[in-house]
């Protein structure tokens, strides 16, 4: 990745190359830390941070589901983000806030160890991967892995934990030629991708988990649920099995990263005509235009850096 700017560490700007943490910090041993993803987008006002608050808030509740305190208000947190995206100067980022514990004691007690909040960004323009940009769409496997029994950790925190079994089957699918993994919850039904949430189209019906099948609460999954509304549609939270996937006139995924991406095929089943199809390129299109303030709709989404 290409080093820019400075990172915010603990309410001072340090220069990338400079922003390091000892090593045994708590969080590397037992991933005690929760994080956020967000992008600053051009838009004709200027560069604009997409659903800033929305992000903080979820970064809040994950540290709370945590035990964590993070030292900053919310308020803090998102002067903080707005500081740092300014002092990168770059007017279209990918930002990644992470509150973890520090060092100063070691063993499994987290509580222990300070709370301590750095924010980076980057130019990240693909995101995960540049596949599935296009119309082509991504390749997905349906992962041996399981996602995380909701039971086991909470898995409406966006915490560095989950990532573990999201890395496992991201992997997997790669190795098997794969772009990216799809993971079924412990009861079997569709629960989200490695980095993304996942919607299914069929006859003309919008659907997508619910948010009670161990996922994340997407904010781009919010989005794209309001934009359907706005426009007059709705979007069915429904359980949705594995063969729903093959037999869906479109898939797609949402996520910060991955924008809005279609899917081409599942487990080499091909999905619908294989390629984006009408409801996916327009909802990606309108994500868009929401997300770079083309659509005044949503103007309230973005905030000026
Ligand atoms: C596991 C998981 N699900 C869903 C998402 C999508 O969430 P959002 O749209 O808020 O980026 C992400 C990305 O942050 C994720 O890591």
């Amino acid at each position: 990745m290409e080093g820019t700017g400075k990172i915010w560490m603990n309410g001072r700007l340090v220069p990338f190359g400079s922003a390091r943490v000892h090593v045994l910090t708590h969080a590397l041993h037992y991933a005690s830390a929760v994080f956020e993803g967000l992008r600053c987008y051009r838009t004709p006002r200027g560069p604009a941070v997409f659903r800033l608050g929305e992000h903080v808030r979820r970064l809040a509740r994950s540290a709370k589901m945590y035990s964590m305190e993070i030292p900053y208000t919310e308020a803090q947190i998102s002067a903080a983000i707005l500081k740092t995206v300014r002092a990168s100067g770059l007017d279209e980022c990918y930002i990644r806030p992470l509150a973890y514990r520090g060092h100063g004691w070691m063993g499994l007690t987290p509580t222990k160890n300070p709370v301590d909040l750095a924010i980076a960004c980057w130019r990240w323009t693909a995101g995960e991967s540049r596949a599935g940009r296009g119309a082509a769409g991504i390749r997905c496997k349906v992962s041996s892995w399981a996602r995380i029994d909701a039971r086991a950790q909470p898995m409406k925190a966006k915490a560095a934990s989950n990532y573990a079994n999201a890395a496992l089957a991201r992997v997997e699918a790669l190795e098997d030629g794969y772009d990216e993994a799809i993971m079924l919850g412990p009861d079997g039904a569709v629960a989200e991708g490695g980095a993304e949430n996942i919607f299914v189209v069929r006859d003309g019906e919008i659907s997508t988990p619910p948010l009670s099948s161990g996922i994340l609460e997407g904010i781009t999954r919010d989005s794209v649920v309001q934009i359907v509304e706005a426009d007059g549609g709705r979007v069915a939270e429904s359980a949705i099995m594995r063969e729903d996937l093959y037999v869906a006139d479109e898939v797609f995924m949402t996520g910060t990263a991955a924008e809005v991406k279609a899917v081409a095929s599942v487990d080499r089943a091909r999905v619908g005509s294989g390629r984006a199809g009408p409801v996916t390129r327009a909802l990606r299109r309108a994500y868009m235009d929401a997300a770079t303030g083309r659509d005044e709709r949503f103007s309230e989404w973005l905030t000026p850096v």
